[in-house]
């Protein structure tokens, strides 16, 4: 098939890449002509494993502009409005785009994330069949997660729209059961369901985390005994500093905001949104005791600045939150990250940048591990101790244990362990 994907960010990228691995014709429109530029020499301009690799496939071209494909998928930004909403505006000039199209294509596909009902408007809108198929790619593993997806979610309203994605995704070889066949409000809703309940499982492992604190327990041997009832399953449960990610927060927001201006209020949506910012103001307490009750005039080495390994992302990481409120607070901040040090130097004021961890130490009074890179797990704690002015850690992502730490020398906090300060 001849296929326009639009947008070249990370999920019109990684949907075009590797639909051409699949067999497919595709052109990537991007309106950002440098970015079209990068790609067309061959450089990625974000960090995803394995993408680099698929640019080099004949059937992959970009453009600023499009030509006359079979299918056009939007994966275009559904960033979160001023008012919490989910701002539509790029998916609507793309639209347009679309329907000026001199020769029609078959049938749009919606990629971007946008609110139950929006897909049918756009049918209404092109007078195109339009069909709802959310991804679920995770940042990291993204062109794994498109070659081997769980399921695929397909929302049409005809026939030849289920015929069509068929055809499109025919190449993967997926069994029945794991293709969704559903209404196009049902796909869209499906992506929600999805973050919002990942998102939900996460913010109860961390309050469940920081009630250990409070009775006594060990969070890692709660998750581990819950875990294995397969009813829950032992994913995500890693108690962490907070949610972060282009995805989970922007979308419990879009929820929220929509399930309101419905009139139909969901209590659990927005629990888990006040419970996140409750839990990264606990992590940011747990930095202040252990600097003994204030953090004025302080050197905080900060570990990983991204949402999680494995990214160069740092879209809503809760370093984003906790940097910023330490330098309220009256910190210094040395910060190091294996993947995000160029983003974060765009992204903060007043940060001193180190590569080397050891380094970022240096005349530190505390270090506190935000993303849980490979790197710093293998980090030698013992050298790290007696490199630092104060050898105090605070491992928010629990990637040592106290024994390790606190044989190498440290003053040591983790979340909802024995022997964490409560937060
Ligand atoms: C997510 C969804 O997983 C993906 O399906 C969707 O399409 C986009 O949003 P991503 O944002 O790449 O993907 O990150 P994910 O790996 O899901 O992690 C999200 C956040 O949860 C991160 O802040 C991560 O650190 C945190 N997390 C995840 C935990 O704190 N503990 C865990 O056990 C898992």
């Amino acid at each position: 098939m001849r296929v326009t994907v639009f947008g070249c960010g990370y999920v019109g990228l990684v949907t075009g890449a590797c639909l051409s691995e699949l067999g497919h014709v595709v052109e990537c429109i991007d309106i950002d002509a440098d970015k079209v530029a990068t790609l067309q020499s061959g450089t990625v301009p974000f960090f995803e494993p394995g993408i680099d690799a698929l640019l080099q496939n004949k059937n992959l071209s970009f453009s600023t502009k499009a030509t006359a494909p079979d299918l056009c998928i939007i994966a275009v930004g559904t960033p979160l409005a001023e008012n919490g909403s989910a701002d539509l505006s790029q998916v609507f000039a793309v639209t347009d785009l679309i329907s000026v199209m001199e020769k029609p294509p078959k049938a749009i596909v919606m990629k971007s994330t946008v609110p139950p009902g929006t897909t049918a408007k756009i049918a209404a809108r092109t007078g195109l069949e339009t069909i709802s198929n959310p991804e679920f790619l995770r940042q990291g593993s993204a062109v794994q997660d498109f070659m081997q997806p769980d399921r695929l979610v397909i929302g049409a309203s005809s026939k030849r729209g289920f015929a069509l994605m068929e055809q499109l995704y025919a190449p993967l070889n997926l069994p029945a059961e794991r293709i969704v066949n559903t209404s196009t409000n049902s796909a869209e809703l499906t992506k929600y369901a999805a973050n919002v309940f990942l998102t939900t499982k996460l913010a109860f492992v961390n309050e469940l985390a920081l009630y250990c604190e409070t009775v006594g327990a060990d969070i890692d041997e709660v998750t581990k005994g819950i875990g294995l009832d397969t009813r829950i399953g032992n994913q995500f449960l890693q108690a962490g500093p907070g949610i972060g990610g282009s995805c989970f927060p922007k979308d419990i927001r879009a929820l929220a905001f929509q399930s309101k201006a419905l009139n139909h209020h969901l209590e659990i949506v927005q629990a888990v949104i006040a419970s996140n910012d409750t839990h990264q103001n606990a992590m940011l307490q747990k930095i202040v005791n252990m600097c003994g009750g204030s953090v004025s005039g302080k050197r905080v080495a900060i570990f990983g600045v991204t949402f999680k390994a494995e990214t160069d992302d740092l879209r809503n990481s809760v370093s984003t939150v906790i940097i910023p409120a330490l330098q309220n607070l009256g910190a210094k901040i040395t910060a190091t990250d294996p993947m995000g040090m160029e983003n974060g130097k765009t992204c903060f004021n007043g940060v001193e940048w180190k590569k080397d961890p050891y380094l970022a130490v240096e005349s530190a009074d505390v270090v506190v591990v935000l993303t849980e890179w490979e790197l710093f797990r293998k980090i030698d704690l013992a050298r790290l101790a007696e490199a630092m002015k104060a050898a105090k850690l605070v491992d928010l992502r629990n990637i040592y244990t106290g024994d390790q730490a606190r044989g190498a020398g440290f003053e040591y906090d983790s979340i909802g362990r024995a022997g964490s300060i409560k937060g």
